[in-house]
């Protein structure tokens, strides 16, 4: 078992609504280009690892022969496909399970995706290994995780508000063993077998019309913030919420671009 909460499902479960909702506007911009170094054509078979609410798989399907979108949270599934229904996409098959044992056969994707969620399972390596087993030779796999917190000033300002509620909270420091570290993204990816493999850069800015758009953006979105309103109760929370608010009042400009940074790991699968 992993010490991290985000590993298990349920957080996820808690957060599908809203992350649905409001986390297109910090996530998508990832997905689109991610998909960029893909080299996809219209008879590419796409899978999408830790698929969420379908970020990547609903802006893959309508360019794709198919895409097989899978997550261990049964709500975001859920989101996933009520939202292709919503949009007319007919060629997403999305299933329910664990990115660390995907029940593909091996050799079947043209490409491969895992948006922010392979850097959340206990065993990364199997993450990765399976991944690289699904792809056919020569397939393309990119994986994304983000930049330190200390580079992100959307971020800053989260752990700002989250610390305000609750001293023990402090900004994340960063943490070279994990995908925040390019080199041991590169090399976790390179010992999965993928080839030319390279770890780029990308930054998104967000603008609010305000501290309470920010902050309901944060709120029905975030997993961290499922956990910690369940870990206090209701009373404390509501502390806690006045806390948060009057944080981002206070240093928030409405309008003001904040960036946010992640990592976008790209290998390919060696041709046979
Ligand atoms: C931050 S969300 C990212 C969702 C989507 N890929 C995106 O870019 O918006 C992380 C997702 O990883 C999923 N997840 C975490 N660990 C998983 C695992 N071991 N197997 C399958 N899905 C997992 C969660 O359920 C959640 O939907």
């Amino acid at each position: 078992m992993s010490a991290n909460p985000l590993a298990a499902a349920e957080p996820w479960d808690l957060v599908a609504d809203g992350y649905a909702e409001f986390a297109p506007a910090v996530m998508q911009p990832f997905s689109a280009r991610a998909l960029e170094f893909a080299g996809l054509t219209p008879g590419s078979r796409v899978v999408d690892v830790a698929a969420g609410t379908g970020m990547l798989s609903l802006l893959a399907a309508p360019r794709v022969a198919s895409v097989a979108a899978i997550d261990f949270s049964a709500p975001m599934i859920a989101r996933l496909n009520a939202a292709a229904d919503a949009a007319g996409v007919t060629n997403i098959e999305a299933t329910v399970g664990d990115g660390q044992a995907l029940p593909f056969p091996d050799d079947g994707f043209d490409a491969g995706f895992s948006m922010f969620g392979l850097m959340f399972f206990p065993e990364r390596a199997k993450g990765f290994a399976e991944l690289f087993r699904v792809l056919r030779p020569g397939a393309t796999a990119v994986v994304s995780s983000w930049a330190p917190v200390l580079e992100s000033p959307l971020m800053r300002m989260m752990f700002g508000a989250f610390h305000a509620a609750d001293p023990s909270i402090q900004e994340p420091q960063p943490n070279y063993l994990s995908l925040e570290n390019p080199e041991v993204f590169e090399t976790e990816m390179r010992g999965a077998g993928f080839e030319a493999v390279s770890i780029q850069r990308h930054s998104t800015s967000l603008r609010f019309a305000g501290a309470d758009e920010m902050w309901e953006t944060m709120v029905r979105s975030s997993a961290p913030l499922v956990l910690m309103r369940r870990s206090v109760g209701e009373t404390v929370w509501a502390e806690r919420v006045e806390a948060m608010r009057a944080y981002l009042t206070e240093h928030y400009r409405p309008g003001h671009p904040l960036s946010t940074t992640a990592f976008l790991g790209i290998g390919h699968k060696p041709e046979a």
